[in-house]
Formats: C-alpha cells, sequence, structure tokens
C-alpha cells in the first residue's frame, strides 16, 4: 500500500462501470480510495450519478472522484511545463508565450501529461489505493508509446537545434538551463514509466464476450506486455447465456495467463451508488480483491 489499480479496455466495455464498482466496493471495507477517470468522454458523473463538475468530490464515505477534462489537463500542463518549455523555446527561437499555447495543443501532449497526472496524485494523495479508469483503448496505448518516446525526442530535437544555431557554445559558458530542463523531463518520463511497470501499479483488462472484443483484449494484452505493466486480471463483462461460446474462446486463450473473471450482462445500466455496489457478487469480490490488492 497505496497501490494503483488500472483498468483497461475499448470503450463500451465497461470500464468506466467497473472501475467505479471497485473503487466503491473497497471504500465501503474501509480503504481510502481515489478514483481518477482519465476517459475524455466523461462518464463518471452519469456512471455514479453525482455532478463532478466542480472537480475532485467525495461521493461516498472514503470514496473521492475525480474526472479529469481535456481542457483541465491542458491548463494543469501549461501550469507545471508552460514555463519551462517557453524558457528552453526562446531559448533557441525568436518566439514569445503564444508558443506555450502552441505546445499545450500539440498531438499527444495531452495523453503524455494524463499519465504525469495519474502518477503525481499517486505520489501525493495520502490513500490506500488509487482506481485508474484509462482512456478507451486507441488513446491509452498511444499514451503509453507516447510516454516512452516523447521527452526523448523533444530532448534529441531541441539539443540538435541548439548545436545548429551555436546555442550550445553558449550554453556551455553557463547558461545551460535549457539542457537542464531537458534533462529533467527525460528524468520525469522515466520515473513515470517505470512507475507504471513497479509493482505498485495492477492492471485489469476489461473486455466483453463478442468476437471483436475478442481481438481487442488480444491487442491489449501483447501491448501491454510488451510496455512491461504488471497485468493481473482479465475481466470478461456482460456474460449472458447467448454468447457462452465466446467466453470459451476467452478462457482458452487467457485462462493459462491471467485471472479470468466474469460479469454477468444486467438487465439495466448498473447506475448510481446502490446499484454499482451490488455489481460484484461476492465471488467475484474475493477473486478480484485476491488478485489485484494481495498477488
Ligand atoms: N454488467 C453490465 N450489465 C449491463 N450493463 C452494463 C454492464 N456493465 C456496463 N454496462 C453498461 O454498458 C455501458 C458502457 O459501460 P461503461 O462503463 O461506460 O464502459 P466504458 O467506460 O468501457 O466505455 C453503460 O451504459 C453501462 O451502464
Ligand atoms: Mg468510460
Amino acid at each position: 500500500m497505496p497501490v494503483l489499480v488500472s483498468f483497461w479496455g475499448k470503450g463500451g466495455v465497461g470500464k468506466t462501470t467497473i472501475s467505479s464498482a471497485f473503487a466503491l466496493r473497497l471504500a465501503q471495507k474501509g480503504f481510502r480510495v481515489y478514483l481518477i477517470s482519465t476517459d475524455f468522454v466523461p462518464s463518471l458523473s452519469d456512471v455514479l450519478d453525482v455532478d463532478l463538475s466542480d472537480g475532485p468530490k467525495e461521493v461516498s464515505r472514503g470514496l473521492i472522484v475525480e474526472q479529469l477534462t481535456e481542457e483541465k489537463i491542458v491548463e494543469l500542463w501549461k501550469e507545471r511545463f508552460g514555463e519551462e518549455v517557453y524558457r528552453v523555446a526562446s531559448s533557441i527561437f525568436p518566439v514569445d508565450r503564444e508558443i506555450i499555447d502552441y505546445v499545450a495543443r500539440a498531438p499527444g501532449i495531452v495523453e503524455e501529461f494524463t499519465l504525469y497526472y495519474v502518477w503525481h496524485r499517486f505520489s501525493t494523495m495520502n490513500v490506500d489505493v488509487v482506481v485508474w479508469d484509462t482512456m478507451a483503448t486507441g488513446g491509452g496505448i498511444r499514451m503509453l508509446r507516447i510516454e516512452k518516446e516523447f521527452y526523448d525526442h523533444l530532448g534529441e530535437a531541441a539539443k540538435l537545434y541548439l548545436k545548429v544555431k551555436g546555442v550550445l557554445d553558449k550554453i556551455r559558458r553557463g547558461e545551460s538551463e535549457p539542457l537542464v530542463l531537458i534533462e529533467s523531463w527525460r528524468r520525469l518520463a522515466e520515473d513515470v514509466f517505470s512507475f507504471l511497470r513497479s509493482k505498485e501499479h495492477r492492471a485489469v483488462l476489461v473486455s466483453r464476450p463478442l468476437r471483436i472484443d475478442l481481438n481487442v483484449a488480444r491487442k491489449i494484452y501483447a501491448e501491454l506486455k510488451d510496455t512491461g505493466i504488471p497485468l493481473k486480471a482479465l475481466i470478461v463483462n456482460m456474460v449472458s447465456n447467448q454468447n457462452k461460446d465466446i467466453l470459451l474462446s476467452f478462457e482458452e486463450e487467457f485462462k493459462s495467463k491471467l485471472g479470468l473473471i466474469t460479469i454477468p450482462q444486467r438487465d439495466s445500466s448498473p447506475l448510481g451508488l446502490d446499484a454499482l455496489s451490488q455489481l460484484f457478487s461476492p465471488e467475484v469480490w474475493n477473486m478480484l480483491q485476491e488478485l489485484v490488492l494481495f498477488s
């Protein structure tokens, strides 16, 4: 303790529902829990049936939740990195402060900073468990790749410009700030990345018993493995009598690799705290707890 439990999968499989139910159940058991959703198609507020527009909120005893929006992450990024980016950029080119907005909107910045933000929350929140509802597949996986490469590329590119411009000499004469900053960004990215690979992080893959979702699950499984993320369980959500045969394919493929848990299809969407607290049967809860908290 503390640990980070993250839920991965394509849109619509039940990530937000399951993350919320998991976080709520933990809080009901007496853990202090922080639930953060970084899916930029926000649904946490609908799933929990509480208004989250004013920022992080304690929705139930011991459970604080936060819905991150794209706008908010851009603002936070500017606060944290804007000035540094301006300092590095303006030492290379004659630019004004508009460069900060320009960089903040560059592809990949939002995804990249989302990781930093989750890590930051994890390091600073005084809770037992942080539950992370990740963005839908594409963004999530892309985010991991970007995290791996972003600062390296940025660093190399900036170093090249510095060389080309002869600024390196100037820096060697004592004004070393840009390189120091770039180096600190790189170290930050490394810290975030090694945290995601650490044993404090437990990832859970969520899928549905559909042929097409099996393919996606296979892909995410490979990506997370490649990245070195500790994947603990696969939840097949919305199982019914009609899709038992595909469940067999899931079992064949994944049972030897990680803990497999099934959740039945409910007659109606599990919305609100009461419905969510009943999503997991006692058996499912025990398995999930065993796999992600105690293994
Ligand atoms: N076990 C279930 N039974 C019935 N409906 C479910 C179940 N799990 C999720 N849902 C519903 O499926 C939809 C998608 O779930 P959601 O958690 O928003 O998925 P995601 O976050 O992966 O996009 C929502 O309407 C949700 O209420
Ligand atoms: Mg969602």
